[in-house]
C-alpha cells in the first residue's frame, strides 16, 4: 500500500528533535516572563476578515499566501499566517485593556502560509512572538529591540545582523506613496501584474515583492527617511540613541518596509550571515494604528516573531551546543517474572520520586537488556533474579566507572538509590 507521506512545506518533529525544541522554548518563555511578558495562546483558526484586515489586502500573505476554506457553515475561515492579529482580536474581544499598561503577551504557535517551500520556508512553521500594547515612547521600541537581542544571546546565536528603519506614520507616508508611485510609473513594464495592481492602492508594497524584477526596480526607489515628519524623526532618533546607549549594534536599512501592512515608525530585523536565501530570523516593529482599526481605541503598540525552524537551522549551522537530554538513571534488568515484577514495583517507586527509571518491557535475555540500557544511556543498572529476590539485597552499577554499590530492595530503596546517584553525580559542561 502506498504510504501517505507529510504534505509539502510541513514537517514533523521527531523525538530525536524533541530536546532542542524544548531547550529553546523554555528560554523563550522564561526571557519573555523576565521581561513582564505572559503567554497567550489564540486559536490556529480566525475569521478570514481579521487577516484582510490587519495584514492588509494587497500583502503577499493575504493575496498569495493564505490557507483559506469555507467551513461546513459556509463561513470563510483562515488559518493563522501570523500571530499578531490573534493577539489584537483577543486583546480587544477580553478587555486586555482594563489591565495595567502597558499590556505584554507572548506567544508559540503554529502559522500557515502556502509559499514555495525550500530550506527554511515552510508552510507550516512555528513563530515566538511578543506584542505589547499601551507605550508609545522611544524606550518601548528599543526594549524590544534588547529582548530579541539578549534572546538570541541567551541561546549563543551569533552572527546576526540587526537592521532597523523607520516607515514612519500615515501622515508622512502620504508623501512618500506619491513619490514612490511617481517612480514605479516610470518603470511599469519591468513590475509583475501583482505589483502594477499595487501602484494605486499600496505602492509600498512593491518594495517588498518576491519577484526579482520588482526587486531590481525597487533598489532605485525613494527611500521612505528622506520623507519622515518631524515626530517620527525624532522617534527614530531616540530609539537609536537608546540602542546606542546600550551597546547594541545595528544598520539602519532604509530598504526594510516587512511584509505586513500594519507597521508604523520602527521596523526592524534581525539577519543571519549564516543561511542562504531565508535569511531572516527574527522581524517586527511599530502598529500604531492597528487596535483602532480593529475596532479598539486608540493605542500604541509594537511586538516582534521569530521562526523558530529558522532559529533551529542557525544554531545547527552555528553548532551550537544544546543541553543534553537527561538520560535514564537507573535501569532495572530482570531474570523471571517474579524478578520483573519486583523492577516494575521499584520502577514505579523511583518514578513517584521524578526519577528517571526503566525496567524490561520486552521480555528479552539479560544480555539483551543489558545492551539496551547501554543504548538508552543508563547511568546505573542494577540486576535483579532469584538470589536477589531471596536475599532482598542488589547491587547497583555506575556504567561509567563500573563502580558497585550495595542497595537494599525492601527498605527506603529511593533513598538509598538517591544518595548513590547524588554521590556520583557530576555536572558537565554547561550549556545555554
Ligand atoms: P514576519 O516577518 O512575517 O512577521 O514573520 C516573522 C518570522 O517568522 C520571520 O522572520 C521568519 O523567521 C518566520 N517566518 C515567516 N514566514 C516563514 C515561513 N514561510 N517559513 C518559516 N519561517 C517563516 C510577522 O509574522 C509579524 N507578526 C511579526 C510581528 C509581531 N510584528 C509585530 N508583532
Amino acid at each position: 500500500m502506498e504510504l501517505i507521506k507529510a504534505q509539502r512545506g510541513t514537517q514533523d518533529m521527531l523525538p530525536s528533535q524533541a530536546g532542542k525544541w524544548q531547550a529553546v522554548e523554555s528560554v523563550m518563555r522564561s526571557e519573555a516572563e523576565i521581561s513582564g511578558f505572559r503567554e497567550i495562546r489564540t486559536p490556529v483558526f480566525e475569521d478570514t476578515r481579521l487577516f484582510q484586515r490587519s495584514v492588509g489586502e494587497t500583502t503577499d500573505v493575504v493575496q498569495k499566501e493564505m490557507y483559506t476554506f469555507e467551513d461546513k457553515g459556509g463561513r470563510s475561515i483562515t488559518l493563522k499566517p501570523e500571530g499578531t492579529a490573534g493577539a489584537v482580536r483577543a486583546y480587544l474581544e477580553h478587555g486586555l485593556f482594563n489591565e495595567p499598561m502597558p499590556v505584554k503577551v507572548y506567544y508559540i504557535t503554529p502559522c500557515y502560509r502556502y509559499e514555495r517551500a525550500q530550506a527554511g520556508r515552510l508552510r507550516e512553521f512555528h513563530q515566538f512572538g511578543v506584542e505589547m500594547f499601551g507605550s508609545a515612547l522611544p524606550v518601548a521600541d528599543a526594549g524590544l529591540i534588547a529582548f530579541a537581542h539578549s534572546l538570541f544571546e541567551r541561546l549563543c546565536v551569533k552572527n546576526l545582523t540587526l537592521k532597523i528603519n523607520s516607515i514612519g506614520c500615515p501622515s508622512c507616508r502620504k508623501q512618500y506613496a506619491e513619490a514612490l508611485k511617481a517612480y514605479f510609473t516610470q518603470n511599469k513594464d519591468r513590475l509583475c501584474e501583482t505589483c502594477l495592481s499595487r501602484l494605486d492602492r499600496n505602492p509600498m508594497r512593491i518594495l517588498d515583492c518576491k519577484s526579482p524584477e520588482c526587486a531590481e526596480v525597487a533598489k532605485d526607489a525613494p527611500h521612505i527617511l528622506d520623507y519622515l515628519c518631524d515626530d517620527c524623526r525624532s522617534h527614530f532618533e531616540e530609539v537609536k540613541d537608546l540602542l546606542d546607549s546600550i551597546g547594541i549594534e545595528y544598520e539602519v536599512d532604509p530598504t526594510i518596509v516587512r511584509g505586513l501592512d500594519y507597521y508604523t515608525r520602527t521596523v526592524f530585523e534581525f539577519v543571519s550571515n549564516d543561511l542562504g536565501a531565508q535569511s531572516t530570523v527574527c522581524g517586527g516593529g511599530r502598529y500604531d494604528g492597528l487596535v483602532e482599526e480593529m475596532g479598539g481605541a486608540k493605542t500604541p503598540a509594537l511586538g516582534f516573531a521569530l521562526g523558530i525552524e529558522r532559529l533551529l537551522l542557525v544554531m545547527e549551522a552555528q553548532k551550537v551546543q544544546f543541553p543534553e537530554e537527561e538520560p535514564c538513571e537507573l535501569y532495572i534488568a530482570s531474570i523471571g517474572n517474579a524478578a520483573r515484577k519486583k523492577a516494575f514495583q521499584l520502577v514505579q517507586r523511583l518514578r513517584e520520586c521524578a526519577v528517571e527509571a526503566a525496567c524490561d518491557e520486552m521480555d528479552r535475555s539479560l544480555n539483551a537488556q543489558m545492551k539496551y540500557a547501554g543504548k538508552i544511556g543508563a547511568k546505573f543498572t542494577l540486576v535483579l533474579g532469584d538470589d536477589e529476590l531471596a536475599s532482598g539485597k542488589g547491587v547497583i552499577k555506575n556504567m561509567k566507572t563500573g563502580e558497585k554499590k550495595d542497595i537494599d530492595l525492601n527498605d527506603n530503596f529511593e533513598e538509598q538509590f538517591a544518595a548513590i546517584s547524588s554521590e556520583a553525580e557530576d555536572f558537565g559542561d554547561l550549556k545555554f
